[in-house]
């Protein structure tokens, strides 16, 4: 396993990997989660690179970017055990050199749900993913269902944008108990941690609802009455999954999206509906 820092280095390291090459971007502070788009990525690729990095551009002024985890050795460790060929971990000088000032805008799509509460965030996601599929050239790019309009917005640039890849997208990892696997689920206390998995309960709750005859209206806040009283929800709704904009109706392709807040903690979770 390679593990580099510079684009040239990529770049070079890039060039000669066998094909099929799968690219899983992430943040680091791996888990379950992160290794479930390896191992997919393994199966389907003859080599896989992986990036770690946590992106300034996609994090508002008051989030938490600084205190966000990071533990690149616990990460190399366990991509060396998946059977990652190349880490490709550069340090933010590296992506955003000075005077870098170009932005890829995924518009509209950028601007609901997530992109509502975190105005620059999906321009941030749509430019570092951008930057480094142009760094990697992969063949197919792995993605977690779990930060759906995440992938939304990415299908739509790469779409836009003729960039040549192909995007797979990854079934959520749970806990046991329901609970979407996030780097951020190590910030909750111990009552936020029994609280978090009602936000999953929750958006089954509006399926079994809408699926059952009941108006979205009626399922939402009868889903609603189903969080932890810890849990204070910023959205509970029923999308397109390509458009991010609200139906009526329970039609495929489709996510279920909620997010809530718990203490200090925001949680993401979806239910897709496929068609
Ligand atoms: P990060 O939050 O580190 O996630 C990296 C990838 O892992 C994303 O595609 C995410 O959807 C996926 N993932 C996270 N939790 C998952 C889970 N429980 N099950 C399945 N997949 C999961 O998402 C980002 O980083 C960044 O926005 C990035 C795309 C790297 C751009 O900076």
């Amino acid at each position: 396993m390679h593990t580099v820092s510079t684009v040239a280095q990529a770049r070079a390291l890039f060039e000669v990997l066998p094909r099929p090459l799968g690219f899983v971007p992430t943040m680091g502070a791996l888990h379950d989660g992160h290794l479930a788009l390896v191992t997919r990525a393994r199966d389907e690729s003859s080599a896989i690179a992986v990036s770690i990095f946590v992106n300034p551009a996609q994090f508002g002024p008051s989030e938490d970017f600084d205190r966000y985890p990071r533990d690149l050795e616990g990460d190399c460790a366990k991509l060396h055990r998946a059977g990652v060929d190349v880490i490709f971990a550069p340090d933010v000088a590296a992506i955003y050199p000075e005077e870098f000032s170009t932005t890829v805008d995924p518009g509209a799509l950028g601007t609901s749900f997530e992109g509502a509460l975190r105005p620059t965030h999906f321009r941030g996601v749509a430019t570092v993913v951008t930057k480094l599929l142009n760094i990697v050239r992969p063949d197919v790019l792995y993605l977690g269902q779990k930060d759906a309009q995440q992938t939304a917005v990415i299908r739509r640039v790469v779409r836009d944008l003729d960039l040549p890849v192909r995007v797979t997208i990854v079934p959520t990892e749970r806990e046991p108990d329901g609970l979407a696997r996030s780097s951020r689920n190590v910030y909750l206390s111990s009552q936020e941690r029994e609280a978090a998995p009602s936000l999953h309960r929750a958006l089954q709750a509006v399926r079994l609802a809408m699926a059952g005859g009941r108006t979205k209206g009626d399922a939402l806040a009868a889903a609603r009455g189903l969080l932890h009283p810890l849990a204070h929800l910023d959205y509970l709704d029923v999308v397109d999954s390509d458009t991010f904009e609200p139906i009526d109706i329970l039609r495929p392709p489709a996510f279920i999206i909620g997010a809530a807040r718990f203490g200090a903690t925001r949680l993401l979770d979806n239910i897709w509906i496929d068609a």
